[in-house]
């Protein structure tokens, strides 16, 4: 079966395949020669993941899923959230967002947080959303220099490292979008 990662992030598309089962074949936007900017415009972590698996069945015709993650933190009131990629800013940068969220918890001794994934998933009849959560902290500073975006300053409950420094392996057992990937598998292993 083939199936549409509906990401231009190559971190994420090698966290997923890692996961999934050989007889799904992955492919990746540039794969089917979709090189445009996905809108991710919606007021929902549900909701954009939606959004962005739509616009590749619409626009390519591809059966296909596509994530979203927000980053909740309890003592800023759910933010970033659904802003999560544009916490700091348009121009998306990971180090600037990280620099944003320390700035503002500076002093704050209650650091606890969470990532949500929603995956989206679009086959020819139906549609069908997958959710997963990892609750963890907001280190005082960056450590680690595996993964990406948030990685350097999260720490998953239960854990004295973040995931930025936790092999990725590890990373995929425990977290958001590993959760949400695994319920994916099952869903598609029971297809017929
Ligand atoms: P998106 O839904 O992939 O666009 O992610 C929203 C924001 O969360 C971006 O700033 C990503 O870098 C960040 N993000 C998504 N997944 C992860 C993760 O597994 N670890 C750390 N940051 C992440």
């Amino acid at each position: 079966m083939e199936l549409v990662f509906a990401t231009h992030n190559k971190n994420k598309f090698k966290e997923v395949q890692l996961l999934l089962p050989k007889h799904i074949t992955l492919r990746s936007l540039e794969d089917i020669g979709c090189f445009d900017e996905i809108p991710e415009t919606a007021d929902s972590i549900e909701g954009n993941a939606i959004l962005k698996a739509n616009y590749v069945t619409e626009h390519y015709g591809y059966p296909c899923f596509a994530d979203d993650t927000g980053l909740m933190v309890d003592a800023l009131d759910g933010a970033p959230g659904v802003y999560s990629a544009r916490y700091a800013g348009t121009e998306k940068s990971s180090e600037a967002n990280m620099d944003k969220l320390l700035e503002e918890l500076k002093g704050e001794t209650h650091r606890e947080a969470k990532f949500k994934t929603t995956i989206a998933l679009h086959l020819e009849r139906e549609k069908v959303l997958f959710n997963g959560i990892v609750l963890g902290e907001i280190t005082l500073e960056k450590s680690g220099a595996e993964g990406f975006g948030y990685d350097p300053i999260f720490k998953p409950q239960g854990y004295d490292k973040t995931f930025a420094e936790l092999p990725i392996t590890v990373k995929n057992e425990i977290s958001h979008r590993g959760k949400a990937i695994k319920q994916l598998i099952a869903y598609l292993k029971n297809l017929k």
